[in-house]
């Protein structure tokens, strides 16, 4: 059979990948560690056949060839896929997401997660994590994570041709099913820069890029060890303090990208008011202005009332520690 349907979850970095070495494999300057979430996913059915070209449809929406969009992300992938099977087999995707996509949430990592497991499974390549893991990476860099479920540490490897640079789970989701990932929505319309684009930028013209990539295998080291003995504030303040020291390489460069909405910063304000009078929370920010505020289950309510209440927040979405990339027995077409 030549047509396959998957489903997988986005993920958010607690340790981000910002930079590549080689943009052709994609292979990470530096490793990086997150949690799949369980409510932000995307469906994808592909069927692989003899049609006259490779068409694209995203939550009914036909993406056509010639645009960014569809050259530089699917385009690209398909042209690796028909490398690996050494046919010239065209391809049919269509793919539904439950939230916005290009906001900042991460759709690119579900989107080649589940495209890359439904490619696997429809042209009988192996399905293990492990080469779908590669593969997504192919699509997405970050996607290599939404492979496994729960929390998910992507190795940067050391190999050239990119066969170490795999992620793998670090513990599964009912291992620390209380932590807590509330997704602040403050715009939905598309980002500026991408974080193709702007992770590039940043490689050329940061002075500080040499930090970040000094410092973070001390935040991995330190998050991964969190992750493992629950230790809330260990992950929470190293995975902040990540999150900054990325964007002050992104702000630092030429010229400079600046995510940020005024109702980002409000956020990050309260959060760091609301844990001085006790309630414990940190925020992350990925190539986009949402804000993901990591909190423990006890103080969801408290805190998604809180931030319901600031300017500018249109919705929050409560993410728990999720499942990995699944086949699903259902087509879309
Ligand atoms: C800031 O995986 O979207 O979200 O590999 O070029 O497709 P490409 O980039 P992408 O970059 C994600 C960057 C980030 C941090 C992260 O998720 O680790």
């Amino acid at each position: 059979m030549s047509k396959a349907t998957a489903t997988a979850h986005s993920n958010i970095a607690l340790v981000k990948y910002w930079g590549k070495r080689n943009s052709e494999l994609m292979l990470p300057q530096n490793g990086s560690i997150s949690m799949t979430v369980s409510d932000l996913n995307v469906n994808t059915t592909v069927e692989f056949g003899s049609f006259p070209e490779d068409s694209l449809v995203i939550n009914n929406q036909k993406l056509n060839k010639g645009t960014e969009e569809y050259d530089d992300y699917v385009g690209i992938f398909l042209n690796v896929v028909r490398n690996v099977v050494k046919k010239d087999l065209k391809a049919k995707i269509v793919s539904e997401s439950n939230f916005p996509i290009a906001a900042g949430l991460a759709s690119s990592a579900a989107g080649f997660a589940a495209l890359a497991l439904a490619t696997s499974k429809a042209l009988n390549l192996p399905t293990d994590e492990k080469s779908v893991s590669i593969l997504a990476r192919r699509g997405s860099g970050s996607a290599s994570r939404s492979i496994s479920g729960g929390f998910v540490e992507w190795k940067r490897g050391e190999k050239e041709d990119g066969t170490d640079s795999v992620a793998v789970q670090i513990a599964p989701k009912d291992h620390w099913p209380e932590f807590r990932m509330l997704t602040t929505i403050v715009t939905s319309s598309a980002k500026k820069v991408k974080s193709r684009a702007g992770m590039a930028q940043t490689l050329k013209t940061c002075p500080y890029y040499k930090g970040w990539l000094e410092s973070v295998n001390q935040d991995l080291d330190i998050v991964r060890k969190g992750i493992i003995e629950k230790d809330f504030t260990s992950v929470g303040q190293t995975s902040e303090f990540n999150a900054l020291k990325m964007h002050a390489t992104m702000m630092t460069t030429k010229p400079p990208i600046i995510y940020w909405m005024p109702s980002t910063l409000e956020i990050m304000q309260s959060v760091m008011a609301w844990r001085e009078e006790g309630l414990e929370s940190y925020f992350t920010m990925d190539a986009g202005p949402q804000v993901k505020v990591m909190c423990l289950q006890k103080d969801v309510l408290e805190l998604k009332k809180r931030i319901s209440e600031l300017n500018g927040v249109q919705q929050v979405i409560e993410c728990k520690p999720g499942d990995g990339a699944r086949i699903l027995d259902r087509h879309l077409f």
